[in-house]
């Protein structure tokens, strides 16, 4: 088994590389090349072919590990590792221009399940604003080499917390009510658009806390782990793990006042 730095160093290289790509295809100009599950979850060429380059990469340096992306698909290995990549987070914003978007990438013991799996290394790079989020499983997170550490003691009423929010219309509309419940009882509400982007905010104390319901595996897999690594707790429905169900990411105190509420105000909505 290689060191989770090994691991970290291969997943940096190939997110660079993937970044890069991203950039140069958004500068010549984005084409959807399809919808998928709304009309408003689109998918670019540039999608497509970011993540043919990582896959390809992933293979040629890790042939026997499994791999696990959003344009195409799972395919098991017979190392036992697994490879969790989204080639662009915030498709959305990679498509108007908005400059947050991001690559993620992670490396993954076990089934790739965010219930079961234990992650080992993740990156996320946002090719847009020059940044490179790291984390190796007990090596903490950095960016850009400078060590991350979340935000500490903030009370629930001054916290700035991130969200997200699903494709599908009726999900859309049961997160704008838990949007309206929570509104008045934080300093405000963040809908960055990226969801690993984030997670990654939470890790460098941009937001205090982040949560969204309904999120895939490789939407949180580099993400949490960066998050976890910073400092944060990194959890799920009730004393679940993290997974489509609910992802939500703060300091431990802040953490243990959020989720119960998030609950809550979810009840119509398990
Ligand atoms: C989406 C983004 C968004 C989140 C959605 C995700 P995509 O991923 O992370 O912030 O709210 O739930 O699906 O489609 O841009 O890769
Ligand atoms: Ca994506």
């Amino acid at each position: 088994m290689p060191a989770n730095v090994e691991l970290l160093g291969i997943a940096r290289t190939i997110a660079l590389r993937a970044g890069d790509l991203a950039r140069l295809r958004r500068a010549e100009g984005v084409e959807i090349a399809a919808s998928k599950s709304s009309l408003s979850d689109i998918v670019t060429r540039a999608d497509q072919e970011v993540e043919h380059i990582i896959r390809g990469a992933i293979a040629a340096a890790r042939p026997n590990d499994g791999f696990y992306g959003e344009e195409s698909g799972a395919e098991t290995g017979s190392s036992g590792l697994t490879w969790v990549v989204d080639p662009i987070d915030g498709t959305v914003n990679y498509f108007y221009g908005i400059p947050s978007y991001a690559v993620s990438i992670a490396v993954v013991e076990g089934d790739p399940d965010p219930q079961t799996w234990r992650a080992l290394a993740g990156v996320v790079v946002n090719p847009a604003a020059g940044e490179v989020f790291a984390a190796a499983a007990g090596g903490g997170a950095a960016l850009n080499g400078q060590t991350l550490h979340v935000n500490h003691d903030t009370e629930l009423e001054l916290a700035l917390v991130g969200t997200g929010f699903g494709y599908d219309a009726t999900r859309r509309e049961r997160q704008g009510r838990v949007v309206t419940e929570l509104i008045g009882r934080v300093r405000d509400i963040r809908r960055i658009g990226a969801a690993s982007l984030d997670l990654c905010g939470v890790a460098a104390g941009r937001l205090d806390a982040y949560y969204e319901r309904g999120l895939n595996p490789w939407d949180h897999a580099a993400g949490a782990l960066i998050a976890a690594e910073a400092g944060a707790t990194v959890g799920g429905l009730r004393d679940a793990r993290a997974s489509s169900d609910l992802v939500v990411a703060a300091e431990p105190g802040l953490f243990s006042r959020l989720n119960p509420l998030l609950q809550e105000f979810h009840r119509d909505d398990w």
